[in-house]
């Protein structure tokens, strides 16, 4: 009998929809964020024996509502969107896509360093407005600066070999590291605060969990260097925006790139687009025809082994340790 894929947003690229068409998978796209009832109502319509996670929540009562449903696969790697306990409690495998577009979100992660110490969307948006800064405008080298890296898993990774030839100091922060890369100028920082105070560019590769929201907030901010630089392609709940707008508008730090923000999209009347220092991007980290290949084709895989019962790799299993035993 043919099975039935429901992705929450659009079709997956193409190479996967032609696997799956290949297979007799049937897929349902929906339209990214619908309203909770009506993608709900959908997933009782339809009777998925899978669930791709692309837009918006996925939560205890559409988890609930197909009785066949046997995998949920993120389409990516956060996946704090997901209601992963109540997937746990009726034996439902949520998977994650890991490394599989984390080439693409170091490669912003770097692209938004530069654009921040440069100011590149500044004068962009400045000569299209009839403006020519050549006299005033003043940026930094990242050369020889220390970056400080919340997080070194596949994202942070990548990052590592990007910024090598820059030279730059690297001190990694991540708790559950079990063991550093052996690099020349990679070093491990224990003491959050110390990485903080002793960065010029912080930049943000751990997922968001329950004890993390606002990692970085008006003490940590404090605590950092006047020139110093933030980047968020994480998410956006790491960050305490309204203690970020205060420190890039009182110059406590030197600029921002964000990819990720909380909420997303951040309302029009947000202080945050008064901000000349700051570079900010619609969480398109991911957003790159690589990574949506290679995704795609992860989460479909996940899900053809989970249906024929082969076990998955653990890492990418992030509700294994809900499952009741
Ligand atoms: N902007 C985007 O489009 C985009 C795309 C992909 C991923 N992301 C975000 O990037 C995050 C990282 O992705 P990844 O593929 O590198 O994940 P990963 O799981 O490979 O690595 C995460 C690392 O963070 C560490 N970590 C966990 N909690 C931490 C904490 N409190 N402090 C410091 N380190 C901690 C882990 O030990 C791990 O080494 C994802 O969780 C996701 O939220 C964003």
């Amino acid at each position: 009998m043919s099975r039935t894929i429901l992705l929450t947003g659009p079709e997956l690229a193409s190479e996967a929809m032609h696997l799956a068409a290949e297979r007799g998978v049937r897929i349902i796209p929906t339209t990214p964020y619908l309203p909770a009832e009506e993608l709900e109502a959908i997933i009782r319509a339809e009777q998925p024996d899978a669930i791709v996670v692309r837009q918006g929540q996925l939560t205890r009562p559409m988890i609930e509502a197909s009785s066949k449903l046997k995998v949920i696969a993120k389409h990516g790697v956060g996946y704090n969107t997901i209601d992963i306990q109540a997937a746990a409690d009726q034996g439902i495998p949520v998977s994650i896509a890991v490394g599989a577009n984390a080439q693409s979100v170091a490669e912003l992660a770097f692209a938004l360093m530069f654009s921040v110490a440069r100011q590149t969307a500044l004068l962009d948006a400045r000569m299209r407005d009839g403006h020519w800064d050549k006299a005033e405008a003043n940026g930094i080298e990242l050369s020889g600066k220390t970056l400080g890296l919340i997080g070194l898993g596949s994202i942070g990774g990548i990052l590592l070999d990007l910024v090598a030839p820059l030279r730059m100091k690297v001190k990694v922060y991540d708790p559950y590291l079990k063991q550093l890369p052996q690099r020349a100028n990679v070093e491990r920082e224990e003491d959050f605060n110390q990485l903080l105070a002793q960065s010029d560019i912080i930049s943000l590769h751990c997922p968001l969990t329950e004890t993390n929201h606002n990692l970085l907030g008006a003490d940590q901010f404090a605590r950092m260097r006047p020139g110093a630089i933030v980047i968020n392609t994480a998410r956006g709940e790491l960050i305490d925006t309204a203690a970020l707008v205060t420190a890039l508008s009182e110059r406590r730090i030197a600029g921002a790139g964000l990819d990720t923000f909380n909420p997303e999209p951040p309302p029009a009347d947000s202080p945050l687009w008064g901000l000349p220092n700051l570079v900010a991007t619609p969480h398109v980290g991911a957003n790159t025809s690589e990574a949506r290949d290679r995704v795609a084709l992860v989460a479909l895989q996940q899900i053809f082994d989970v249906w024929a019962g082969t076990a998955l790799d653990p890492r990418c299993v992030v509700n294994r340790h809900l499952f009741a035993s």
